[in-house]
């Protein structure tokens, strides 16, 4: 064991605030778990919107070897890198920024945090989806599912955002206030920040619209369950959480930034353990 020394990568987080973020457990756990941690290590800076320039700018002179991008930077990072993926391009927002030898990249995996859990459980071809939300984390549900041939209805407050969507990613809409739609659909995905934050203890769908046959999807990842978490469980639904998100658009980009295949389930543990 050499421990850090002058050859260790840097990887890190950057959020506005991060103080909570569990990547750093997530990632370092991931580096002991492949016996890498005098290869990597990974750590965690608040960057502010005004700095992010400048950030960009130190991400390539200390050659900064992967950055992933939380609120409020994953659109705003877009315009300092040398490119983008097409994927993210799609998407519009970058997660992830991998250093090559002084070329900055960016990639998005959040819509790998969707797609993964949800093809764990099932086929999402031909699948009926209800998309709560039609913000950032909505555009990468809509790659996810639309990539894999789901058939999706956008309910958003806002009708146009939802509209816009539709036309863009090839979907339907419904109106917000006709949610109960989804007794008649397969899949339930969350992505509104009903239940997050201020928004904690509310939900985004009555439980009476929760039937045993959905897979319920909660996008809002929170230091407990959500409540549509909680009462998709007491209604005998299958339930996914955002932290099964939180891990798998993480060890998507672990893969992106070592090189290695993930340890999966050593990650998991750090996630969990972190969130108590
Ligand atoms: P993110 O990038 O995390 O998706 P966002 O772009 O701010 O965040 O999107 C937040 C989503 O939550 C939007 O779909 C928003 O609906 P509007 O488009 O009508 O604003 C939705 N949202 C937030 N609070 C809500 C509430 N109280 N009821 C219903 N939808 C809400």
């Amino acid at each position: 064991m050499k421990g850090i020394t002058a050859e260790t990568n840097i990887c890190m987080v950057i959020g506005d605030p991060v103080r909570h973020s569990l990547s750093p457990a997530m990632h370092n756990a991931g580096y002991r778990a492949l016996g890498i941690e005098d290869a990597f290590i990974y750590v965690a800076c608040r960057v502010t919107p005004a700095a992010l320039s400048d950030f960009t700018a130190g991400v390539r002179a200390m050659g900064i070897r992967g950055v992933s991008c939380g609120i409020p930077h994953k659109r705003e990072i877009i315009k300092y890198l040398d490119g983008i993926d097409p994927v993210a391009q799609k998407i519009g927002a970058v997660n992830t920024v991998v250093n090559d030898q002084g070329t900055l990249t960016g990639f998005n995996t959040d819509w790998l945090g969707i797609r993964t859990p949800l093809l764990a459980r099932t086929d999402l071809s031909g699948k009926r989806v209800a998309l709560l939300g039609a913000g950032g984390a909505a555009r990468a549900a809509l790659h996810a599912l639309c990539e894999s041939g789901a058939l999706v209805t956008i309910f958003n407050r806002t009708p146009q955002k939802a509209i816009q969507l539709s036309t863009e990613f090839g979907c339907r809409t419904m109106p917000w206030e006709e949610r109960g739609a989804v007794r008649d659909m397969d899949i339930i995905v969350n992505t509104t920040s009903v239940g997050l934050g201020a928004q904690s203890g509310e939900t985004p769908l009555e439980a009476q619209h929760i039937r045993r046959h959905h897979i319920v999807f909660d996008a809002v990842y929170g230091p407990t369950d959500t409540r549509l978490i909680t009462e998709a469980r007491r209604r005998n639904a299958t339930v996914i959480t955002g932290l099964e998100m939180l891990l798998h658009q993480g060890t998507a980009q672990f893969e992106r930034y070592t090189g290695h295949p993930a340890p999966v389930a050593a990650m998991e543990k750090a996630l969990r353990k972190g969130r108590k």
